[in-house]
């Protein structure tokens, strides 16, 4: 077990302790107040250079790691990869060496190879290299800031901050997974991180839609969608990925809708606390409806909203790696 990502990659949530989920946690929660300054700034990375590597699309992702880089005060080098040398033929080992010879002190990267972060920290191993999603395998951030907002959340109600809980208030949560789990890196990131800390996971999905193999995953399948609706105090919903070819593993959109879509009807059978959660971008009529996406027991907004904190304290700790004197 992992107990703190100071200093080191993050590559997965595989194998990270509670002691170190929570580190990143509380790290994360004491930048949320910069986000409310007039100048949304800290030098803690002041003089650190980080790349921005996107080979595949995002809009949250991206735009959060690039904020939280510049609220740290680093430098932050963006390849614009439509129009770069990639699409000439350079391979990924010349196109980060090429980075790496400008100077760099990290690099955020997206690929749709699953591994691919992991190749690019063994081609560069003196730079901290932060997993922003690879594939179907993970998308450490997502699950941190998913598990971030849950504990702000909770702590909302209970009157205690989300540091001074810790991972308390996981401690038996109830946490549903619904949709395409086969091609979800976000489940993978959200699975390992909400069981690390304390949860139960839930899966509910078509067969179709079920990773081939999960021996060994630390979840139970749902039998019945509607008792897993109400045994759950968090939804979590998973993006049906077209792009992957999950249109394909579903007799019709609307079939898969009706059996696994959080539906206005099913979303009026929640327990009025339930947290709705999706890490977008939604199909809106397909895994949630219009309607229940824009609920207040929904927070999808607040998820992205927490993902500059979370993605800063990644950032953080990864890079500086030292302990903080308290002095932002
Ligand atoms: N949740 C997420 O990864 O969204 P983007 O693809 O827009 O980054």
């Amino acid at each position: 077990m992992i107990d703190s990502i100071r200093g080191q990659s993050l590559l997965t949530l595989e194998g990270l302790s509670a002691r170190a989920l929570v580190e990143i946690l509380d790290t994360a929660e004491s930048f949320v107040e910069v986000q409310s300054r007039s100048v949304k700034k800290v030098p803690a990375l002041k003089g650190h250079v980080v790349a921005s590597l996107f080979f595949e699309e995002s809009t949250r992702t991206r735009l959060s790691f690039e904020t939280a880089a510049k609220r740290l005060s680093a430098d932050v080098l963006s390849l614009a990869v439509a129009s770069s040398s990639v699409k000439k033929g350079e391979s990924l080992r010349d196109t980060i060496s090429t980075i790496d010879a400008l100077g760099i002190d990290a690099v955020v990267m997206r690929h749709s190879s699953s591994g691919a972060a992991l190749q690019v920290s063994r081609y560069v191993p003196h730079v901290r290299v932060i997993n922003a999603g690879d594939g179907q395998h993970q998308h450490p951030t997502q699950g941190l800031l998913d598990a971030f907002t849950v504990r702000q959340i909770l702590g909302e109600r209970h009157g205690t901050s989300g540091q001074e809980s810790g991972s308390e208030l996981f401690k038996g949560l109830h946490v549903l997974i619904v949709g395409d789990v086969r091609h979800s890196r976000v489940a993978r990131s959200d699975i390992q991180a909400y069981t690390a800390l304390g949860a139960q996971v839930q899966i509910a999905a078509p067969g179709t839609l079920l990773p081939p193999d999960m021996t060994g995953w630390p979840v139970t399948l749902a039998e019945d969608f509607s008792e897993a609706l109400e045994w759950a105090d968090v939804v979590a919903l998973l993006r049906l990925q077209r792009e992957r070819g999950s249109g394909s593993f579903v007799p019709s959109l609307a079939e898969f809708t009706s059996s696994f879509g959080l539906t206005i009807e099913r979303a009026r059978r929640l327990r009025p606390e339930t947290i709705i959660m999706h890490p977008g971008p939604m199909n809106r009529g397909v895994e949630i409806d219009s309607r229940v996406a824009d609920l207040p027991a929904a927070v999808i907004a607040r998820q992205v909203s927490n993902g500059v904190p979370v993605r800063m304290a990644a950032l953080y700790l990864s890079v500086a790696g030292l302990k903080r004197d308290g002095a932002l």
